[in-house]
């Protein structure tokens, strides 16, 4: 789909929530206005009109050279990929962004971003869903801290936009249908449903469930050793096993399973463990056995949600085991 074939589906979406909307006329018109309701009970979404900011969503952010893509979401959220460098920050500066939130599995580059008088969050997520606890921090830190808040995730493409708009949607900016269309905007692939079923699920939070949210929010949550991301490796590998003895298909026994988020959540659990401690007192050659594992687990991914052919899914699988085996053979298979 082209740019322009998705902003018209986008506009498509935005004006069909504005049309189906029976209340918005009697609606007063405030900034926020799912947090103005009173407290309990939780009201359905109400679906929100076409204001100006609304107008902004989906917006592709044009002209950045480190940062991709990079997309608006009303006047209070930006979603896009990691910032991975100081010249990064400055691109989010230049937009006026204040606080940076990271849903991804590695630790953010807290300093570099504090040295430009950016504050970091780290709320990270899986693949599988942004949960209801998460959802609403997320919601919080966007209403909480000055914005705009940056969202991101590693590629910008799949967790970053749902959380973004999972938090839209508490927050009354956007109803599901919308958060929906923010994502297949942003690229979000088909294969992850439950990051989109849990935005099209997502309703909008009343004050006090806002209020009653933690607001401690964390600039890194520290991620677990190295043998707790290798047991989710190896798990993430299992699954990927069952999807190629199902003739690279959902296995019947596990229709839930999505074939391209395990390789993602592989690839997300390496990164966890190469940041563990354990990892950096092994030191350089151990990240040098890392990389590889790294690439093919990602490449992995790259093929699954492209539908490549059986045999490029096969090769890129074995690829992936071998650097496994790789690993071990030196790391972990005899005293180190
Ligand atoms: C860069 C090195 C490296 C790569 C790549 C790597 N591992 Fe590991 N793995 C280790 C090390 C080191 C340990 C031992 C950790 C410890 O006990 O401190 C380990 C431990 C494990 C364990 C045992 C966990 C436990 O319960 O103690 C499993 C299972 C495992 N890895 C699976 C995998 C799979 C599957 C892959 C590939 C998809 C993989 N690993 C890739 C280094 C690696």
């Amino acid at each position: 789909m082209t740019t322009s074939h998705r902003l018209a589906l986008l506009a498509a979406f935005l004006l069909l929530g504005a049309c189906t909307s029976d209340s918005a006329a009697e609606r007063p018109r405030t900034a926020e206005p799912a947090l103005v309701k009173p407290t309990a009970p939780q009201p359905p979404a109400p679906p929100v009109a076409p204001t100006e900011a609304a107008l902004k969503i989906g917006q592709p952010v044009t002209g950045l050279t480190l940062l991709h893509n990079v997309f608006r979401l009303g006047d209070r959220m930006i979603s896009g990929d990691a910032p991975e460098s100081p010249a990064a920050f400055d691109e989010l500066k230049a937009m006026g962004v204040r606080t940076v939130l990271s849903v991804d599995g590695s630790a953010p580059d807290v300093k570099d971003a504090e040295a430009k008088g950016l504050r970091y969050v780290h709320i990270p997520v899986t693949y599988a869903e942004v949960t209801p606890s998460q959802q609403l921090q997320i919601a919080k830190v966007v209403r909480e801290l000055p914005g705009p808040v940056y969202v991101h995730c590693h590629h910008g493409m799949h967790r970053g936009p749902a959380a973004a708009a999972s938090a839209a949607v508490l927050l009354g900016m956007l109803n599901p249908a919308q958060g929906v269309a923010f994502m297949k905007q942003a690229g979000t692939a088909d294969n992850y449903s439950g990051l989109y079923a849990c935005v099209a699920k997502a309703t909008a939070a009343d004050a006090g469930t806002l209020n009653a949210a933690p607001s401690d929010f964390p600039s890194v949550s520290r991620p677990a050793g190295l043998v707790d991301a290798m047991v989710k490796v190896d798990q993430a590998f299992d699954r990927l096993g069952e999807v190629r003895a199902a003739a690279w298909g959902v296995p019947a026994d596990h229709p839930d399973l999505v074939p391209a988020a395990e390789a993602g959540q592989l690839a997300d659990n390496l990164r966890f463990g190469a940041q563990s401690d354990e990892a950096k007192q092994l030191g350089e050659d151990f990240a040098r056995h890392l990389a590889p594992a790294l690439e093919r687990a990602s490449a992995l991914e790259q093929k699954l949600v492209a539908g490549a052919p059986k045999e490029d899914l096969e090769a890129a699988y074995k690829a992936l085991k071998a650097s496994c085996t790789d690993c071990h053979s030196v790391y972990r298979n005899k005293p180190r």
